[in-house]
């Protein structure tokens, strides 16, 4: 069963499905800022979510974006510095921020080089010092594990519990690390939730996600359905194999 406010796109491919992201994303944007004036928006890491940023920092994605009025935060970090390859912060940077005309001052990255309790508050600072004691993203990009991990909300992780905070260090026992990650909260705040799964090693997965039994502690993905906002999951066939 699906959350009454969500939809899923199944698209032919990968191409398509970031297509699909890539359009989503100008038009949140450009919705955003004419409403509001500025657009506050969270990346994740991982593979999903490379064609997407290549689009954007593409013509004709990079001139319909707002960047002067576009915020970019990220949904998680691994404890790790900035320049480092696992680093979600350099993977956007890399392939999108460092080749669109978005302010420096703009791109709020988790600091993955302290250590992960002050990263942690230091974001949550961050987060209300830009967008008020309770944020509220125009979009929220999203990919997923295999395990239906989201952000670096895991399954049977403490991050699952936290109700107040914006953002927290999660330890993660499955991969024995700590994570940085937004909150259940900040995600179901948001006005858009966009979920990205691709290929076929998602097709249980996804499954488990959108028709299995409702477990958010096991499945922490089923709990991104914002409150009073829309969640849309965009999908290759390949992904959607199982639904
Ligand atoms: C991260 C991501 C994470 C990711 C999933 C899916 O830090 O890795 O934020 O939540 O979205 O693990 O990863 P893939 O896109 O690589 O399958």
């Amino acid at each position: 069963m699906l959350p009454c406010s969500s939809d899923v796109l199944v698209c032919r491919n990968a191409e398509a499905a970031a297509q699909e992201t890539a359009d989503h994303f100008v038009c949140a944007a450009t919705r955003s800022v004419a409403e509001r004036g500025v657009f506050h928006v969270a990346v994740p890491g991982g593979s999903s979510p490379r064609a997407v940023f290549q689009l954007l920092a593409s013509q004709p994605y990079a001139s319909l974006v707002p960047w002067d009025r576009t915020t970019v935060f990220f949904t998680d970090e691994r404890c790790v510095p900035p320049d480092h390859e696992q680093s979600n912060y350099r993977l956007a940077n890399e392939l999108l921020l460092s080749k669109v005309p978005i302010p420096s001052e703009n791109v709020h990255r988790f600091a993955g080089e302290l250590p992960p309790i002050e990263a942690a508050a230091e974001y949550e600072q961050t987060l209300r010092h830009i967008m008020g004691e309770r944020p509220t993203f125009d979009l929220i990009l999203l990919g997923m594990g295999e395990d239906t991990h989201t952000a670096s909300l895991f399954p049977n992780t403490p991050a699952l519990d936290e109700t107040r905070k914006l953002a927290v260090a999660n330890y993660v026992r499955a991969l024995d690390v700590h994570r940085l990650t937004l909150t259940i909260p900040v995600i179901k705040g948001a006005r858009r939730v966009l979920v990205l799964a691709l290929g076929s090693a998602k097709a249980r997965a996804v499954n488990k996600a959108l028709r299995g039994e409702v477990n958010e502690r096991l499945h922490p993905v089923q709990s991104v359905a914002p409150t009073k906002g829309r969640l849309l999951w965009i999908v290759d066939q390949e992904a959607a194999a199982d639904l």
